[in-house]
């Protein structure tokens, strides 16, 4: 059955349902290699490297799962210095990084955004060179914005943005959201971003109390709809600081099994979206040593390693067991290129690795 469906090349609901359902070893390795195969045919099987840096935690957002939300006063709020974001610019840039993403909670006002621009403008100003004459490539994950911020933004040299619609099942978007977060917003400031120029991402997560089957295979057909160009996906993790604690044994239980359906996700979305770039999320390392790696086998091509100062590191936890938080334990960027070797795979430095499709989309 499975095998059947990988070699057509029609993929509606039902086949996509089959294709997450995969479990045991033999169809993995069909998954697996159709997966490959594709992001050979249609993309690069070049691994990408993107230095994240987490801006700054404070958040206007509620969002139930979330335990950067503004109503977890637990939490030590920090906005870095200038300088220091853009030490770890220069050094991605130094070591081939294709592009940096700045990430932060959702914050409005002018002060902000005009901070960020102002940080941009340095980034591409200060990480000029031969192998990159416009300087590092930018992708933005702040949240919503009007679309003329968004076009400010742009135009400061931020080329990509992030933005998970979170679930594109509006109930189930509801259901994790306070009501004056919108569905239809964040949908407006998907195509927002898009009309500005921005290659754009977005992604689900993946083991949300009440989510089902069905709903995972439409969110990749939305993803299709929606012509996205990025995706990132990973396995929903209780923190135990928001409203969703109440599903924390739940979740515990369930990690395994939310792990595998990732996995599974990532390689349907390859195989049904072909030339998007696909990221294997820090989240999938929560669950799992060796997550990131394991996601690059089903399909993703993107590792963004943590790049933010580890002084504030254990204050952008967004979810329960993200790995480096401990002072000196950073990621060692010589291991990462190897473990990408040790899958037969290259690591794509000092080029953007932009998503082909991208530029197949701006030609229809
Ligand atoms: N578990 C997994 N992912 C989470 N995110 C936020 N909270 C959690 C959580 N508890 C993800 C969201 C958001 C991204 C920055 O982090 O999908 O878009």
């Amino acid at each position: 059955m499975l095998r059947k469906i990988l070699n057509s090349d029609e993929f509606g609901k039902e086949e996509i349902k089959t294709i997450l359902s995969s479990s045991t070893e033999e169809e993995f390795e069909l998954l697996k290699n159709k997966a490959t195969e594709t992001l050979k045919k249609f993309s690069s099987d070049k691994v990408y490297l993107r230095g994240l840096v987490e801006f700054s935690n404070i958040c206007e957002c509620n969002c139930f799962y979330c335990g950067i939300r503004k109503s977890n006063k637990s939490v030590n709020r920090f906005t870095l210095d200038d300088d220091e974001v853009l030490e770890q610019a220069k050094w991605c840039s130094e070591k081939g990084f294709g592009s940096f993403v700045i990430q932060s909670g959702e914050v409005k006002n002018e002060k902000f955004i005009s901070r960020i621009i102002r940080i941009l403008k340095r980034i591409k100003e200060e990480t000029k060179s031969e192998s990159q004459p416009d300087g590092l490539g930018i992708t933005l994950s702040v949240g919503e914005h009007q679309k003329e911020t968004y076009k400010r933004l742009f135009e400061a040299g931020a080329h990509r943005y992030l933005l998970r619609i979170e679930s594109s099942n509006r109930e189930l978007f509801e259901k994790i959201h306070p009501p004056e977060q919108l569905f239809e917003r964040r949908i407006q400031c998907l195509h927002d971003l898009k009309d500005v120029g921005f290659q754009v991402g977005t992604g689900v997560m993946i083991g949300i109390p009440g989510q089902t089957l069905d709903n995972l295979a439409k969110d990749i057909l939305f993803f299709k709809k929606m012509d996205i160009d990025m995706l990132g996906m990973g396995p929903f993790i209780v923190h135990k600081e928001t409203p969703f604690a109440e599903y924390y044994e739940e979740n515990l239980k369930n990690l395994h099994d939310i792990f595998r359906l990732s996995l599974n996700m990532i390689a349907a979305a390859r195989i049904v979206l072909k030339d998007v770039n696909i990221a294997s999320t820090t989240a999938l390392q929560a669950i799992h040593p060796n997550g990131r790696e394991e996601g690059l086998l089903y399909g993703a091509n993107v590792i963004m390693p943590l790049l933010t100062p580890a002084s504030v590191r254990k204050d952008y936890l967004l979810y329960e067991g993200k790995p480096y938080l401990e002072a000196g334990a950073e990621e060692c960027l010589d291991c990462l290129k190897s473990s990408i070797e040790n899958l037969d795979r290259e690591t794509g430095l000092f080029e953007y690795g932009d998503p082909k499709h991208f530029f197949n989309r701006k030609m229809h």
